[in-house]
């Protein structure tokens, strides 16, 4: 079985409880056991990584570039948090990975929100950007994965 990676970048440990107007009231724990049920569905198994730190994000789609080479991996689901909004680090990674398909995810529309997250440095190295549907979001970007890995 192939597999796919969820990605999620500083502060998503905290779902659940951070603002919930925001970002709902779903866990880490349930949003991945969520994603995890996807995927089976789909017939890819899937893995879950949250980090607070850039590096760690940044070593894990190091690492995903080379699964997807050796066919073991289909792409990545991530969302990047802040992150998003500051790291030309993880634009550079995400580019120097490719064609590994990285699916850019926020739970928020972040166009109807602050000047300062209206610009994304991750989604130009984007393969999909899937914005604004909360938690469903990572169902539709693994829904999108699966149908690009079904038809490669
Ligand atoms: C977020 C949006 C970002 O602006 C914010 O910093 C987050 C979450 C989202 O999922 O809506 O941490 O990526």
């Amino acid at each position: 079985m192939k597999t796919l990676l969820i990605l999620n970048g500083p502060n998503l440990n905290l779902l659940g409880t951070r603002e919930p107007a925001v970002y709902g009231a779903t866990t880490l724990a349930d949003l991945q056991a969520r994603c995890e049920a996807d995927g089976q569905r789909l017939g890819l198994a899937v893995e879950c990584f949250q980090s607070n730190h850039e590096g760690a994000l940044i070593d894990q789609i190091h690492e995903a570039g080379r699964r997807f080479a050796t066919g073991e991996l289909v792409g990545v689901v991530f969302n990047p948090g802040a992150f998003t909004h500051t790291s030309v680090a993880l634009f550079d990674a995400i580019q120097g990975v490719k064609p590994l398909p990285v699916i850019e995810v926020h739970i928020s529309n972040v166009h109807a929100r602050e000047p300062f997250r209206h610009h994304s440095y991750v989604s130009p190295a984007a393969a999909g950007i899937v914005v604004g549907f909360g938690i469903d979001g990572y169902r539709l970007a693994i829904e999108g994965l699966a149908c690009q890995a079904a038809a490669a």
